[in-house]
């Protein structure tokens, strides 16, 4: 009735904002990602009769609220399908700054999806998963399977692979601008978006040709096209959300600077593109082999630099006794 599970946070190349008029937490554009390994997020799960409740320790402090009830509508999906009828202590901690913009959601929900069905003996692959774990954010979807994943907008849709992580060793350089959690959560950010921005139809009916583009160059291994297709997707994502009213702006200045330093970056000839979430912080797209040039010229204008490498999905692991 015990188990461990560790996921990796993803991030987006082509971007999912947006949900579809459908049950489940369904997206309105298909998306595609890489697995950011070298950030984990580590998720125990106990399934235990004597409790009254689901309990649910985040980093070390008991949570409640919205990150609780997500956590608890995951869990009742495993009761329900298992026949597991006690509550659950859910202890979970990442090694990077949590609800800031960095995706803590998709490891979280990830991993919580792994470690919930292992503890309570069900038996489901990985699109399954992927299923539950979309339903606790859509986005974790994708944080279940290795490597470069997307994920549609059909009905009850699970993350697909696109290519295994040794396909491609890209580096995913983060700069973290600020440490603390953000101000709007994606869920209400997207709801908002989709309420008031004129721009939102638009943003809609233009993903999927970008998220196409993004597959292509992934299996080609062409940089340039990848890069050029994910900044096009963030920026086109940030318009659609600074067009909102009141206006959804996750930048600061020193996102407009990073993002400048990067086009510097390219004009003095090393493939760095960014890209940008519901948050400030700065993802930088390049090869491994420029990783620590790119992470050096971020360094200044960030609190954190973070390099991160094509990982693995999430996975249940034996835990010392
Ligand atoms: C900007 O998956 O966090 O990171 O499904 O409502 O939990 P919910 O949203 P979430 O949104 C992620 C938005 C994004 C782009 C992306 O990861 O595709």
């Amino acid at each position: 009735m015990k188990a461990t599970a560790i996921a990796h946070p993803n991030v987006a190349l082509a971007k999912y904002w947006g949900k579809r008029d459908a049950p489940g937490n369904v997206p309105a554009t298909p998306s595609v990602s890489v697995v950011m390994g070298g950030l984990e997020t580590r998720t125990a799960v106990c399934f235990d009769a004597s409790l009254e409740r689901d309990v649910l320790a985040l980093n070390g402090v008991e949570a409640s609220g919205e990150p609780h009830a997500r956590v608890v509508a995951l869990l009742d999906e495993v009761r329900a399908r298992s026949g597991v009828r006690a509550r659950a202590r859910v202890v979970t901690t990442n090694d990077f700054p949590t609800a800031s913009g960095l995706a803590s959601s998709a490891s979280g929900f990830a991993a919580l999806a792994r470690a919930a069905t292992a503890a309570a003996g069900l038996a489901l692959d990985d699109a399954a998963t992927s299923r539950l774990a979309r339903r606790g954010s859509a986005s974790a979807a994708r944080s279940v399977l290795p490597g470069f994943v997307a994920l549609g907008t059909e009905d009850d849709p699970a993350a697909e692979p696109v290519a295994p992580a040794d396909h491609w060793p890209l580096a995913i350089v983060v700069a973290a601008v600020t440490l603390g959690p953000k101000d709007t959560s994606s869920t209400s950010g997207m709801s908002h978006c989709r309420a008031t921005s004129p721009y939102y139809r638009a943003w809609v009916d233009d993903a999927p040709a970008l998220a196409a583009e993004v597959r292509a160059a992934i299996l080609a291994r062409d940089l340039e096209r990848l890069g050029d297709a994910a900044e096009a997707s963030a920026l086109r994502m940030h318009a659609c959300m600074i067009a909102s009213r009141p206006p959804l702006l996750y930048w600061t200045g020193a996102t407009l600077e990073l993002l400048a330093r990067v086009r510097g970056l390219r004009a003095a000839g090393v493939g760095a593109w960014a890209t940008i979430d519901a948050g400030p912080h700065v993802k930088v797209i390049c090869r491994a082999s420029d990783a620590s040039t790119v992470a050096e010229r971020l360094a200044p204008l960030a609190a954190r630099t973070i390099v991160a490498h094509v990982g693995g999905g999430a996975r249940v692991i034996e835990e010392a006794p």
